[in-house]
Parts: structure tokens; sequence; C-alpha cells
């Protein structure tokens, strides 16, 4: 069954997308969930807490790295998996992308080791659709929230790595790259667009 991810920097307007996915689901009657990573399950959402939490800025990338995925391989097992086979459409906000572009590009893991680590937490398991969120510099700026937690706190240079990340990551074939200046009522109609022709809705 359908299994769709929503990635892009912080601020890129993912959130305001899924909200009007869940209603267009819902007026379509059709079964669905929706999970957010890091988090998604009780083990995850304390791991979430780990990750978020200011006080741990000395947390190596390699420490970060484990707890993203840990957090991952929980989430498919015991959620994401058992949906699919029953037939459900899942949505997840952020997904292995997140790891290559923040860990692998962003604090330089590099994309081999990173991809590697997630395919055996995951079992292989990707998205039908990707959909991506792209945002500029300025537009970044704008938006940026100073309230930040700890990854948003790292500035410009780590999410210009992180963007080149996500482009590397959008020559592949399940990536909708969409332009997040664009109002949201039209980048909606673009994911709708791709999702009517790849699924019946
Ligand atoms: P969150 O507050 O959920 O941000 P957003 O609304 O932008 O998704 O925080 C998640 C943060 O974790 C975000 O800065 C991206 C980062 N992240 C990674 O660095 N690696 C990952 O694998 C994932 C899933 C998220």
């Amino acid at each position: 069954m359908p299994f769709i991810t929503f990635e892009g920097i912080d601020g890129c307007g993912k959130s305001t997308q899924i909200e009007m996915l869940k209603s267009y689901l819902e007026k379509k009657s059709v079964k669905f969930s929706i999970f957010r990573e890091p988090g998604g399950t009780d083990i995850g959402e304390q791991i979430r807490q780990t990750l978020l939490d200011k006080n741990n800025s000395d947390m190596s990338a390699k420490t970060e790295f484990f707890l993203y995925v840990a957090s991952r391989a929980q989430l498919v097992e015991r959620e994401i998996r058992p949906r699919l086979n029953m037939g459900e459409f899942v949505i997840l906000d952020r997904y292995v992308d997140s790891s290559v572009a923040y860990q692998g590009f962003g604090r330089e893991l590099g994309k081999r080791m990173v991809i590697l680590i997630n395919e055996f937490a995951t079992d292989m398991l990707y998205p039908d659709l990707t959909f991506y969120l792209e945002i500029d510099e300025k537009t970044f700026k704008e938006r940026r929230q100073l309230s930040g937690d700890r990854i948003e706190a790292e500035g410009w240079q780590f999410m210009k790595r992180v963007i080149k990340g996500y482009e590397f990551l959008s020559k592949s074939k399940r990536f909708v790259k969409i332009d997040s200046r664009l109002n949201p009522d039209r980048i909606f109609k673009c994911i709708i667009k791709e999702i009517e022709s790849h699924f019946s809705v």
C-alpha cells in the first residue's frame, strides 16, 4: 500500500501540507496513518526528547545518527510495516532521506554508511513517493524560528550542506521536488496530482 514521505529543511512548510493531506484523505474515507520522525512510537518519542534537548549539545554526530536510526527502526517494525500490510495509507513526516541529508551531508558522516545502516534498520523499506519542499536561502532565513531546537541553532552553513544532500537525493525517481515559495494551495494541488496519478484514492 502507499507509503508517502515528506522532506525538506526546517521551516519548509511540510506540516501545513501534511495537515491538508489529512483532511483530503478523511474526506475520501481513505484509511491512513500519519507519523513523524524522530518519534511516532513511545520509545521513539523518548529518543526525540533526547535528540532535541538543548542540554545535549555535547552529543557526537555518530551518537545523534544512531538515535535517529533507533527511533526509525522502532517505528518501521511496530507501526509502519503492520499498517502497510493491512492495506493502510502511511504518511511520514521525515524518514531515511532526512538522515542522509542531515547526518550524511550536514554532519558530514558520508552518505554511504548512512544509507547502508538505514537499509539495515528498515529492512530496505523505501517510500513509494517522497515530496521534497525545496527552500532557498532567503526564504529559509525569513522563516527561521529563533526559538530553535538544538539543530535549528546550527545555522546556515549546516543547512547549505543539508540542501546539497537533498539535491543529491532528488535525482531518485520517487522524489517530487516542489518549490516551497508557492502558496500552500498550489503546493497542495501538485501533491494531490501526484498522489492521484500513482494510487487510487
Ligand atoms: P522537528 O521539530 O520535527 O522539525 P521539522 O518540523 O523541521 O521536521 O525536528 C526534527 C529535527 O530533526 C529537524 O531539524 C531535522 C532533524 N532530523 C535529522 O537530523 N535526522 C533525521 O534522520 C531526522 C528524522 C530528523
